[in-house]
């Protein structure tokens, strides 16, 4: 299936993004080759689009094609190794690994997205990331070409990997029999996060990484002494509850966030001589030079 000048802002959970060009809806992994490979003679420019939880789409919308992962999704267990597809939800996953008691993706609790995101950008939490658990991931190479990468190949790091500019399709993840109450513990991190986050609020989850500090200051915090909790623009704010989430309040374009964004940047700089980093990722139509997204 695909749809052309589909609205992105009904795929964000910012609800903020203008038209892609061409959206395409893989059913299997051939379907996805050959979009990759038909994008890359064409010669334009190709997006993959998980959950879109961490995402900022500009409102302008961006061009060539968008590969939407949401029909590629499932998950199959056996023992303790557990392989899901690209397009599974976050959730869905963490409901069954928790449900066949199997223990490990405790830090993704409250996560939203997709596994394909979730791996390339290693999200997680406090409690332990995505990255920890991986053996493998496979998927293919911009112009179509299959890939599989052990765990040590992925390059896991704070918020990052080696896959960007790659299209996972399946992930295994080595997982452990759970010891102890793994139901209660999920839902006593769930119940932390519900205190401290909006998460009922459309966001598109933290703003920056954590900066590196020898205090160990966090992003949320520098914003926060910095005067930008509850700081508005348009229809787009930092949150009253959290000040490293922004929030579309209804009409937010991505002018208004990118604002909010540099004023954020601009003052933490001031008031601490830090330079913070964007942890959401961002599409943007002018960025894109020789169907490199380079945002
Ligand atoms: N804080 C403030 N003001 C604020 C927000 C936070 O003073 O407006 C303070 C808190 O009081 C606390 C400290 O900053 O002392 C850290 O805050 P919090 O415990 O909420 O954790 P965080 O560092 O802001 C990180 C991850 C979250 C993850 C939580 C829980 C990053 C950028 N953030 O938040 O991940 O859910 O820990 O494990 O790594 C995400 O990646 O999108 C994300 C939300």
């Amino acid at each position: 299936m695909e749809k052309r000048a589909y609205p992105l802002e009904r795929l964000t959970s910012l609800r903020i993004g203008g038209p892609a060009d061409l959206l395409v809806f893989p059913e299997t992994e051939a379907e996805l080759a050959a979009a990759l490979a038909r994008a890359s003679n064409e010669g334009v420019a190709v997006r993959a689009l998980g959950g879109g939880r961490n995402l900022l789409v500009d409102s302008r919308g961006v061009e060539g094609m968008v590969l939407s992962f949401s029909k590629l999704r499932g998950v199959r267990i056996g023992g303790n190794l557990v392989v899901a597809k690209a397009g599974t939800p976050l959730p869905e996953l963490l409901g069954k690994t928790v449900a066949a008691g199997l223990a490990g993706l405790e830090g993704l609790t409250g996560v939203p997205g997709t596994v394909g995101g979730a791996v390339r950008m290693n999200a997680g939490s406090s409690f332990g990331t995505i990255g920890d658990r991986v053996r493998w991931v496979r998927g293919f190479t911009r112009g179509g070409a299959p890939i599989r990468f052990g765990r040590e190949a992925c390059g896991f790091r704070y918020r990052g990997s080696r896959l960007d500019g790659t299209f996972v399709t399946e992930v295994a993840l080595d997982l452990a029999p759970a010891k102890g109450d793994l139901k209660g513990r999920v839902r006593e991190i769930f119940l932390a996060k519900r205190r401290t986050q909006p998460l009922d609020a459309a966001t598109a989850g933290c703003t920056f990484k954590n900066p590196d500090l020898p205090g160990g200051e966090s992003a949320g915090w520098l914003l926060d002494r910095a005067g930008l909790r509850g700081r508005e623009r348009g229809g787009a704010r930092f949150s009253p509850k959290h000040a490293n989430f922004l929030e579309n309040r209804g009409g937010a374009t991505s002018k208004d966030v990118r604002w909010l964004i540099d004023e954020a940047r601009r003052r933490v700089l001031e008031r601490f001589g830090i330079l913070l980093e964007l942890e959401v990722e961002v599409w943007n139509r002018s960025a894109v030079r020789d169907g490199v997204e380079a945002a």
